[in-house]
């Protein structure tokens, strides 16, 4: 890649000063959390009226919008209201039940009804033995090692309750609501678990107050009939019941969307080495049994820590080079996970140059990180790869993000979050949002 050109990718990042208007500092947590966007907690989640300008911005009704991150599916319940067909990925089997949840509304009064059965059904059964209520065994063996895992995590009286619940709704005529139901039974299971409430990393509290779980669910149960309720009016409202929406359970390297189809792709990768999307939803992952090797599972992430093998070497960016050399001078394996990422996401681009339709438009929301002392510029490095694949970087928009969405700083051997005098790691206090167009 010629030098000038280079250089013209990274000025579009000089002297940037954040954009007020994308901080949405005036919204309210009960507005970011509107319709089925309160459903499940997720880390690192879109402001759904972020998603929802960007959209607007950069494509028409009847356009596909791809999110190949799709997480908890923020993207894909934004572009439905707006009457744009869409598709999402996403490796984590957690996110992808989220998102089939968070998209798909449920007629009000049929939901009431199954919600009222399955209540009936909780509070009328009986689970006197442990092991033959928990769900999903399949051998001895297996039994052996997952009863283990979920004792370390749970008690057996929560146990019972939540095999109690699981089975309620496995008997539960319809898809959409036992969908809808095991998206708020994965949402009841940190709180009711040994899980330290305010630590986003697998952390035990054993002295913790637990709440018994068929009353935290049904609680929850509660607060999503009334998302879902809003989610059905609005649908309603713009004549967008039947505009169709596909979650989906895999790589965003490799997508079954069609060449030169999609007019949009709204997405925010993950981080490297950020957070353990594989660890942090171990809970659902071990109560639904989708993984039976957390180590295998947690290998088909970008930006994970774990299960780094040698990358190929080539990494589309120069500055990428420089800073996974700068790393290795300090830690030859943090460079490699570095390597490796940006590795695996110049993949991620050019699935999505396939996907695109000419003139079509990527928008990338990233922020940047610091690592051994090296600040991983995460935004330039994509802006170069970007435009190694033959995009045109439209517009780089800085944005801050509101301390309610995501702390400034944590602590790294407790995933707590720290006072800034004590944070040995800086989480996110701005972001990019690069606008590149095919
Ligand atoms: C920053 S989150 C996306 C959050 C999302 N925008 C939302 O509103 O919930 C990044 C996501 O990338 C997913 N991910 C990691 N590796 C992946 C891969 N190889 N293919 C697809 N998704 C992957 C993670 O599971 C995580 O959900």
């Amino acid at each position: 890649m010629a030098t000038s050109r280079l250089n013209s990718v990274l000025d579009a990042f000089e002297g940037l000063t954040p954009d007020p208007s994308w901080a949405f500092l005036e919204l309210t947590q009960k507005q970011t959390a509107y319709a089925t966007h309160g459903y499940h907690r997720y880390p690192a989640k879109f402001i759904p009226q972020l998603a929802a300008r960007l959209i607007q911005s950069y494509s028409r009704e009847g356009e596909l919008v791809v999110d190949p991150f799709m997480g908890s599916g923020t993207t894909l319940v934004e572009a439905k209201l707006l009457r744009r067909p869409s598709v999402g990925a996403d490796i984590n089997p957690v996110a992808h039940l989220i998102a089939q949840a968070k998209t798909q509304a449920i007629e009000p009064e049929r939901l009431a009804h199954a919600l009222s059965i399955l209540a009936e059904q909780i509070a009328t059964s009986y689970q006197p033995n442990l092991f033959t209520a928990l769900p999903t065994l399949q051998s001895k063996t297996r039994h052996e090692c997952w009863g283990e895992r979920l004792l370390y995590w749970f008690s057996e009286a929560t146990l019972r309750q939540l095999a109690q619940i699981h089975r309620a709704i496995d008997s539960l005529d319809v898809s959409a609501e036992r969908i809808f139901a095991y998206c708020a039974l994965s949402h009841t299971l940190k709180s009711v678990s040994y899980w330290h409430d305010r630590s986003v990393k697998p952390m035990r509290k054993l002295d913790k107050r637990i709440p018994d779980a068929r009353v935290v669910f049904l609680r929850h149960l509660k607060r999503m009939a009334r998302g879902n309720r809003e989610f059905w009016n609005l649908q309603v409202q713009r004549n967008a019941l039947t505009v169709p929406t596909t979650p989906l359970c895999t790589d965003a390297r490799q997508l079954p969307v069609e060449d030169g189809s999609a007019s949009l792709i709204v997405t925010s990768p993950p981080y490297v080495t950020s957070y353990e999307y594989a660890d942090l939803h171990q809970l659902s992952v071990l109560w639904f049994g989708w993984a039976g090797d957390l180590r295998e599972f947690r290998e088909r992430f970008i930006g994970r820590s774990n299960g780094v093998h040698e990358p190929r070497g080539e990494l589309h960016s120069r500055l990428a080079t420089q800073i996974v050399e700068q790393i290795a001078e300090t830690s030859p394996r943090k460079a490699r996970e570095v390597a490796l990422y940006f590795e695996e996401m110049y993949d991620c681009f050019r699935e999505m140059r396939r996907m695109l339709k000419r003139g079509g438009h990527a928008c990338i929301v990233i922020g940047n990180t610091r690592l051994c002392g090296v600040e991983v510029q995460n935004a330039q490095v994509f802006a170069e790869q970007l435009e190694t694949l033959g995009f045109t970087l439209e517009r780089v928009i800085l944005r801050e993000i509101p301390s309610k969405i995501l702390p400034r700083t944590r602590d790294k051997a407790t995933g707590k979050f720290a006072k800034t005098a004590e944070a040995d790691a800086i989480a996110y206090p701005v972001e990019y949002i690069l606008v590149a167009r095919l």
